[in-house]
């Protein structure tokens, strides 16, 4: 019996298990892939609000527990049955206007759910997180490329409900031990290089998936929220970076935890920002397709240009991109959404 528990611990510290919440999401399914190609186990949580069954159990063939990161009950029972290492955490809202016109939702969802997480992870002694931030709780950046301890204002309550969970993880560090790694991401894009996983939100708000869905015909046109800021050709600029690299650094993030490393937070970006002009151009270009464009008056709270810097990432992980190219990320993502459509069309 003895032998038996020392074999079976030696096989859980050869292959760690990770948690993934919102693993059936578009960030969460690509780690998941990342962590399964890195020697990880995984067991996914998500309540599918927003994700897709088919992805975890059919795509990546891994245990998905469908529930709610508010649930305790369930949440215990989790880290009862299963011998946890570390806590990967997708799960949130993120759709920002949304976050305008009913905060509570989010602080409730994104807040309230990820302290239930970490409560219950302290209970169950899992001591390693890593967490989903965002370049959002900047704000509007007072200098591009933004650097990680650059003040941290954001403009809307879905920043502001990522920033309450970098603070909360920063008190469980001094309380109860919990070491984290948060990355604040710029604009996530692209897809799995073997266009096993793709981006499929519902509603879509994201201006890649948009733009390609227009080269497909399935909308008519894209619209450009504002012509007038001051960037070169009055279009927003952002910086775009591939899922697979941002999958990538989680898996090192989470190596790292597991390791010894201390709690500590890191920009996921390229370093580089395409304007919204410059985005519909070069998805003419790997399309071949026409895509027609209604010039719109500007959304509020738009920054005119967020970009990252992610020097950090690079000395403290190792983290380098590899698709940090606009038309390989638009390439990735056009072969995955041409797949999807043939698919949905039979
Ligand atoms: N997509 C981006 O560009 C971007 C940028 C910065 C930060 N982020 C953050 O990255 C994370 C993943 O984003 P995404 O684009 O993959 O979103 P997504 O909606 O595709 O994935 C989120 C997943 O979490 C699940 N979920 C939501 N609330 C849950 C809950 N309470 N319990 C269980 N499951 C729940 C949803 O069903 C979904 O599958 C989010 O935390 C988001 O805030 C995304």
């Amino acid at each position: 019996m003895l032998e038996a528990n020392i074999s079976q611990q030696n096989i859980s510290q050869r292959n760690p298990t990770i948690l993934v919440t919102g693993g059936a999401g578009y960030i969460g399914s690509h780690a998941v892939l990342a962590l399964q190609q890195a020697g990880f186990r995984v067991v996914v949580l998500d309540n599918l609000v927003y994700g897709h069954r088919e992805l975890v159990e059919d795509e990546l063939q891994v245990e998905l527990v469908v529930g709610d990161t508010n649930d305790r009950l369930l949440l215990d029972q989790i880290f009862a049955s299963h011998h946890i290492a570390a806590v990967m955490h997708f799960a949130a809202y993120a759709y920002v206007g949304e976050s305008v016109s009913d905060p509570g939702k989010y602080y409730r969802n994104n807040v309230l759910g990820t302290l239930t997480l970490l409560e219950a992870m302290v209970a169950a002694n899992v001591k390693r997180f890593v967490f989903s931030s965002t370049c959002a709780t900047y704000g509007v950046p007072k200098t591009i490329p933004i650097p990680e301890d650059h003040p941290q204002d954001p403009i809307n309550p879905y920043g502001a409900s990522k920033l309450m969970v970098e603070r909360i993880l920063g008190d469980f560090d001094v309380a109860h031990d919990l070491k984290s790694v948060y990355f604040r991401y710029f604009n996530a894009a692209g897809a799995d290089p073997q266009s096993r996983l793709g981006e499929d939100h519902n509603p879509e708000t994201h201006l890649i998936p948009l733009v390609l869905m227009a080269a497909l015909g399935k909308r008519d046109s894209i619209s450009v929220f504002g012509t007038d800021y001051p960037t070169p050709d009055g279009t927003c600029i952002r910086d775009y970076i591939h899922v697979a690299d941002l999958a990538r650094a989680h898996v090192l993030g989470v190596k790292y935890l597991l390791e010894g490393g201390n709690s500590n937070g890191f920009n996921l970006g390229n370093g580089s920002g395409f304007s919204v002009r410059q985005v519909i151009d070069a998805a003419r270009q790997v399309t071949g397709r026409e895509i027609k464009v209604v010039e719109c008056d500007r959304r509020p709270g738009d920054p005119p240009a967020l970009v990252g810097s992610s020097e950090k990432a690079q000395q403290i992980l190792g983290w380098q991109s590899q698709y940090a190219d606009l038309d390989q990320i638009l390439t990735h993502a056009w072969k995955w959404h041409q797949k999807r459509h043939t698919q949905a069309s039979t």
